[in-house]
C-alpha cells in the first residue's frame, strides 16, 4: 500500500480501531489454541476491543492462522489484516541447541544459517514476528534463562545479535522468514541475585558497557522490533522507562520500529507501585514509548478514557498506531494477509533432512569437551558400552523454551548409539532426573498424577540401581547420562542449588566404584556446579538441551565423528555461593594474587576457591592446537589505527580442528576501572591435521575504548595488555600503546 493511503486509512480509523491495534492478545480469546506461557487472568477487555486486536500471540499452523485472519479482518471495519506474533527463540519444529548452546559454537554464521530455517519454518505456518533473538547478558546461572541467552559476553552477545537478526530477517522481501523483536531491553540479565524479574540496578558506565552492546548490535542489524524488559532498571520498570525506550533506543540509537511490552507487563507498573491504576499505567507506558501492551487490560480499557478527559493528546496513539500498521504494509499484508503461510510448505519444509542436518551441525559445535583424562574420549565402536542414566533414553532434549517444538520429533542418545554400537550396547535408567517431589510440584507445569509418573517408588528406584550397576560391571567403558529437568530453567527457573540432584551423584558415585571409565554426559539449562563429581569420572561432555537432533550431536562427539569445537560462553562456577561469577570482572584493590597483602585480608573466599570450575571460553577437543609466536604489527596506536596482530597455530594431531582463537584486552590504568579481560575479537579457524595456520586480526583502536558514567565512549591514552588464546585463562600476552 502507497504511503498516501496508508496515512488515510489512519485517519480514517475510529478511536477504538486505533487502540485495538495497541493491543496484543492470545489465541484463547479469538477460541484458537494457545500455547502461551504466563500468568493467565481474565483480562475484563470488552468484546469489541478484542475483535479489533491488532496482533495475535503464540498461534501457528498455516490453516489456523488462515482462519482466524479471515475471521478478525472480517471483523475490523476496515479490514486490517493481524500480525501473529510468537515465541520462536532457538527453532520452530526443528528445534537447534538452546541459546547457552549457540553460544558456545562461536560461529555466528552457522547460527545464522539455523535462524534461517527457524523463521522459514515460522513463516511457512503463518507466524510473522518471532519475540527473538533474546540477548540478555547474563553473569548469574542461578537465573533460569540462562538458557535463553548466548553467554556471559557482550561482545559475543553483540556479534550473535547482529546474525540472528540477519538470519531471521534476511528473506522477508520473499514473504519468507520472520520480523525479529530483540528481547529483553533492558538489563533483564542482571536481576539481582539470579531471581526471577527481580530488579537490576547498576552505574550507566556498567549498563553501556556490558548490558546495552546487545540490543543496540541487534537494532543496528535492522531488527524492526524490541520487547522491554520485565525488570526495573535502577528503580524504573523498563516498560515505562522513558529514558531506555524513547532517548536512547529511538533518540539516540535510531530506531524508528515497534516497541512491545513483555507478557502483562504493563498491568504489572501497578505491581511494582509505579503506577496508581490502569490509566495511569497506560499513560506512563505510551508516553514512554510502548507501542503494543502485550496481553495486559491497560491499554484496552485506559487509552479512550485517557483521551476522552484530555490528559493524553491522540497524536501519541496516532504515532504508535502508525508504527504498527507501517510493519504490516512493509510485510505486504494488506496486499496478502497470509503472508509465507503454506500448508504443502508446512508439511514439505518443516523438520525436512535439510532442517535436521543443520540442527546436528550445530548441535555438533555447541557441546563443550570439559575434560578428557587419558584420552577416553573418543570412543571406539568395538567397545561395550554401558548407557546409563535418567537422560540415556529421555526425549526431552529440546529445553523449556521450544515451546513449539515437540519431543517425538528428538533422536535419544540411546537410539543414536544403538546405530553406533548395536549388540555392544547396554541401557538402564539408573535412576530418575529427580526424586525431589515438591520441588517438581513447584515447577509449575506438573500436576501429582505426572509427577509419580516421573518419580518411581522406592522399591522400583533400588532395582533400577543394582540393574544399573551390573550392567556397568560387565561394561568395558560407562556413559552416565545425567542432567537437570527440563523445567527446573527457562523462565521462572530460578534455582539456589546449581548441583546434580542427589540421587544422580549416588548413581554417579557408586558407578565410580567399580573402576571403570567413565563419560559423563550432562544435560542442562546453565552451568551447573559439577565440583562434586567431577573427580569422579574421566571425561565431561557438556550437551546442553542440544534440541531435535540431541543424540545425534552427542554421538558424533563420544565416537570421534568430529572432534568437539564448542567453548563456553558461560563460566562454569566452583560452589553457586561465587555468583556472580563472570571472567570480565573489575580488579579490586587487594585483588587475591599480586596485592600487597599477604594471607588474609585480600579478596578472596575462606572456604572455596575464586577461580571457576572452567572459565570462559574453555573446551578441549581431539586435536591440541599450539598457540605460539604472537606478533603485533605496531605496538604504538593512536585512535584512528587499527591493531593488527597474528598468532601461529599448529595442530600435530591427525584431526582436522575448528579452532576459536580469543583476543582479550586490559586497560592498565583508566579514569574507571576497567574489566582484568575483556574480549574484543575472535575467530573460528579450520585447523587442518598436521598443518599450521597463522591467523590474524586487525582491531580498530576505538574497539578499546570504555563507557564512562554518561554513556559515551572513551578512549585514554596509555598501556594496554592484550591477550590471546584458546580461552579466557590460557593466553599469551603483549604489550601496547594507545598514544
Ligand atoms: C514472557 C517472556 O518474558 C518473553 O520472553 C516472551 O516472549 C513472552 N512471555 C511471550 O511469550
Amino acid at each position: 500500500m502507497k504511503q498516501e493511503r496508508l496515512e488515510k486509512l489512519l485517519n480514517e480509523m475510529s478511536l477504538s480501531e486505533k487502540i485495538g491495534q495497541l493491543i496484543q492478545l492470545s489465541g484463547d480469546f479469538f477460541k484458537s489454541k494457545d500455547i502461551s506461557f504466563g500468568p493467565i487472568q481474565k483480562l475484563g477487555i470488552p468484546d469489541k476491543l478484542v475483535d479489533l486486536s491488532g496482533s495475535i500471540m503464540n498461534v501457528t499452523g498455516a490453516a489456523e492462522t488462515q482462519r482466524l485472519q479471515k475471521q478478525q479482518m472480517a471483523k475490523q471495519p476496515h479490514h486490517i489484516p493481524v500480525l501473529f506474533m510468537s515465541d520462536v527463540i532457538y527453532g520452530f519444529k526443528t528445534i537447534f541447541p538452546i541459546p547457552v548452546g549457540l553460544g558456545a559454537t562461536w560461529n555466528p554464521e552457522l547460527i545464522k544459517e539455523a535462524f534461517k530455517v527457524a523463521a522459514n519454518e515460522a513463516a511457512v505456518s503463518g507466524n510473522q514476528v518471532c519475540f527473538a533473538p533474546m540477548v540478555d547478558v547474563t553473569h548469574d546461572p542461578r537465573w533460569g534463562r540462562t538458557l535463553e541467552s548466548p553467554g556471559e559476553d557482550p561482545y559475543l552477545n553483540s556479534c550473535f545479535a547482529k546474525a540472528m537478526v540477519e538470519g531471521l530477517q534476511e528473506q522477508l522481501p520473499n514473504k519468507k522468514g520472520q520480523v525479529a523483536c530483540v528481547k529483553h531491553y533492558a538489563a533483564y540479565g542482571a536481576v539481582e541475585a539470579g531471581l526471577e524479574y527481580n530488579l537490576a540496578d547498576m552505574s550507566m558506565s556498567n549498563l553501556f558497557q556490558n548490558y546495552l552492546p546487545p540490543y543496540k548490535a541487534a537494532v543496528k542489524a535492522g531488527c524492526k522490533m524490541v520487547m522491554a524488559s520485565l525488570n526495573t532498571l535502577n528503580g524504573v520498570p523498563a516498560t515505562a522507562n522513558k529514558w531506555l525506550l524513547t532517548d536512547l533506543l529511538k533518540k539516540q540509537w535510531g530506531f524508528n520500529g515497534v516497541i512491545i511490552s513483555d507478557y502483562a507487563s504493563v498491568y504489572e507498573l501497578i505491581k511494582h507501585g509505579f503506577a496508581a491504576d490502569e490509566e495511569d499505567a497506560a499513560f506512563k507506558a505510551l508516553d514512554a514509548g510502548i507501542d503494543i501492551d502485550m496481553k495486559s487490560p491497560v491499554y484496552a480499557n485506559g487509552l479512550q478514557k485517557l483521551v476522552e478527559n484530555g490528559k493524553l493528546s491522540i497524536t501519541k496513539i496516532n504515532e504508535a498506531c502508525m508504527r504498527i500498521l507501517q510493519l504490516k504494509n512493509d510485510l505486504g499484508l494488506f496486499e496478502n494477509p497470509y503472508f509465507g503461510s503454506s500448508e504443502i510448505e508446512e508439511h514439505e519444509y518443516t523438520l525436512s533432512d535439510d532442517n535436521r542436518k543443520l540442527a546436528r551441525k550445530v548441535a555438533d559445535e555447541a557441546i563443550v569437551l570439559l575434560k578428557n583424562n587419558h584420552q577416553v574420549l573418543p570412543l571406539s565402536s568395538n567397545e561395550k558400552v554401558a548407557l546409563i542414566g535418567p537422560y540415556g533414553d529421555e526425549k526431552s532434549l529440546i529445553g523449556m523454551w521450544a515451546v513449539h517444538g515437540d519431543i517425538k520429533d528428538c533422536v535419544t542418545i540411546k537410539a543414536a548409539l544403538s546405530s553406533i554400537l548395536g549388540t555392544n550396547l547396554g541401557y538402564a535408567q539408573g535412576t530418575d532426573i529427580t526424586r525431589d517431589k515438591q520441588m517438581l510440584a513447584g515447577l509449575g507445569f506438573l500436576n501429582e498424577e505426572r509427577i509419580s509418573r516421573i518419580v518411581s517408588d522406592d522399591e522400583t528406584e533400588n532395582q533400577n540401581h543394582q540393574a544399573a550397576l551390573s550392567l556397568a560391571k560387565k561394561a568395558e567403558t560407562i556413559i552416565l547420562a545425567v542432567g537437570e529437568n527440563v523445567f527446573e530453567s527457562g523462565e521462572a527457573g530460578s534455582k539456589t542449588n546449581l548441583h546434580l540432584p542427589k540421587n544422580q551423584v549416588k548413581l554417579i558415585k557408586d558407578i565410580h566404584n567399580l573402576g571403570k571409565k567413565i563419560v559423563l554426559v550432562v544435560i542442562s539449562g546453565r552451568p551447573l556446579v559439577l565440583t562434586d563429581v567431577i573427580q569422579d569420572v574421566d571425561a565431561v561432555v557438556e550437551s546442553w538441551f542440544p534440541g531435535t537432533e540431541g543424540g545425534n550431536a552427542i554421538a558424533d562427539v563420544l565416537f570421534g565423528k568430529v572432534s568437539p569445537s564448542g567453548r563456553l560462553s558461560t563460566t562454569f562456577p566452583f560452589t553457586e555461593g561465587q555468583e556472580p561469577l563472570y571472567y570480565s570482572h573489575l580488579s579490586t584493590g587487594r585483588p587475591q594474587k599480586g596485592s600487597q597483602h599477604v594471607g588474609r585480608f585480600v579478596s578472596r573466599y575462606i572456604d572455596a576457591p575464586n577461580e571457576p570450575l572452567f572459565p570462559f571460553g574453555y573446551g578441549l577437543s581431539y586435536a591440541d592446537v599450539k598457540y605460539s609466536d604472537l606478533q603485533i604489527e605496531s605496538d604504538a596506536l593512536n585512535e584512528s589505527d587499527n591493531l593488527r596482530l597474528s598468532i601461529k597455530l599448529v595442530n600435530d594431531s591427525q584431526w582436522s580442528q575448528k579452532e576459536t582463537v580469543q583476543v582479550y584486552f586490559h586497560d592498565d590504568v583508566a579514569s574507571i576501572v576497567q574489566p582484568v579481560k575483556r574480549l574484543v575479537s575472535f575467530k573460528k579457524v579450520t585447523v587442518p591435521a598436521k598443518t599450521s595456520v597463522r591467523v590474524t586480526f586487525s582491531i580498530p583502536a576505538t574497539d578499546f575504548s570504555f563507557f564512562d558514567n554518561t554513556g559515551h565512549p572513551k578512549l585514554e591514552k596509555g598501556s594496554f595488555h592484550l591477550f590471546i588464546g584458546p580461552n579466557s585463562n590460557d593466553v599469551i600476552t603483549k604489550e601496547f600503546q594507545i598514544i
